[in-house]
């Protein structure tokens, strides 16, 4: 169990707080005021936060802190202080300590563990977030890969998808939704971001269906690869700042064919390459390239197409507005008969949480 450290002037005082942690974490006192070092201490790695418990206006005191807290080098785990004085001074040190939070010593009975475990769930956030950002990062520099291959007229590599798939994936087992969204608003090209927010929703969406883990690798790999065609679509196309005229619109409408070409002698399943061709097919036999009907589009094309649909209305372009996440979930719901509405149902939760990350209306 990993420990609490728990600094203190007064241990008789303080052995009733570190009562209150045991279900934190392991205790372990230590009295700033004994001339000998503790020989016991636990090694910094171990240690998941630290409290202390004493006066801050006393410098001896001070100064043992800052000793301790300085041996936990810069990866320090949350510090919370206990703040035995409500003056300038006080807030001052506890500042210069670098606590994370203070908490009046007064209400330490009441309070200290929750206001602890609050520290924790925010520490793990930002961990999240890290790793989001960095999972993000990484994803894009595959991406960009690939289509940079696609660009040159070359198929990328099975491996070199699995490698963007499992990015995506492990980003989204440590963070949500949301959180992978908040990084892929940042990317500027548009292609970049509707790829990346497409593969989140979807590897988010299969582990929300709780399907088997290879599935989940197929069905995110698929949806990194889905608008690969569209590295062949002129940029003056791809990147107009209005709508596309009947003629551009004609050219957009050649992704999918144009990914399937470049695919269809690698060793991707045929169901990877069906996504590539038919993720814009619409169950009523109305969408393109081939005016599939319903039995002809199999679950996992139908799986990216909600992903891709809803990624489409949640993002900003020049001549739209984002759609929110309830307006862009409604938009899904009133088209029963061109999408599996059984999976826009199962979709809710991801819509929820990707709709309170869409990016503000009036930025
Ligand atoms: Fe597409
Ligand atoms: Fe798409």
């Amino acid at each position: 169990m990993a420990a609490i450290l728990l600094l203190t002037d007064m241990p008789t005082r303080s052995r009733k707080l570190a009562s209150l942690l045991e279900a934190l974490g392991e205790p372990v006192l230590v009295d700033l005021l004994d001339p000998a070092e503790p020989t016991t201490l636990p090694a910094p790695e171990s240690i998941r936060a630290v409290v202390s418990d004493a006066s801050l206006s006393r410098s001896t005191q001070v100064a043992a802190l800052r000793r301790h807290l300085g041996r936990l080098g810069p990866n320090r785990p949350p510090f919370l202080c206990l703040m035995h004085e409500d003056t300038p001074r006080a807030r001052v040190q506890a500042q210069a300590l670098g606590a994370n939070r203070t908490l009046s010593a007064g209400y330490a009975a009441r309070s200290l563990a929750k206001t602890l475990e609050g520290l924790f769930v925010g520490d793990r956030l930002l961990d999240a977030g890290r790793a989001t950002t960095a999972g993000a990062a990484a994803a894009d520099v595959v991406l960009t890969h690939l289509l940079d291959l696609g660009r040159a007229g070359t198929a990328p590599t099975r491996g070199l998808v699995r490698q963007g798939a499992e990015l995506v994936l492990s980003a989204l087992d440590k963070a949500d939704v949301r959180t992978w969204l908040d990084v892929v608003w940042r990317f500027d090209d548009a292609t970049h971001q509707h790829c990346l927010l497409v593969a989140g929703l979807a590897a988010g969406f299969a582990r929300h269906l709780g399907m088997r883990e290879a599935d989940c690798h197929e069905l995110t790999q698929a949806a990194l690869l889905h608008d690969l065609g569209k590295s062949r679509i002129p940029l003056s196309i791809l990147n107009k700042p209005g709508r596309l005229d009947d003629k551009e619109l004609a050219v957009m409408r050649t992704h999918p064919t144009i990914g399937y070409d470049l695919l269809r002698d690698g060793d991707y399943p045929e169901v990877m390459l069906t996504v590539v061709r038919s993720h814009h097919e619409a169950l009523d036999g109305s969408g393109y390239p081939d005016n599939l009907r319903s039995d002809r589009i199999p679950d996992l094309v139908r799986l990216v197409t909600v992903c891709d649909m809803f990624g489409a209305l949640i993002e900003r372009r020049p001549y739209k507005k984002p759609l929110g996440g309830d307006e862009a979930y409604a938009t899904l719901q009133g088209m029963d008969g061109k999408i599996d509405i059984d999976l826009v149902r199962a979709f809710q939760p991801l819509a929820e949480a990707a709709g309170a990350a869409v990016p503000s209306i009036a930025a």
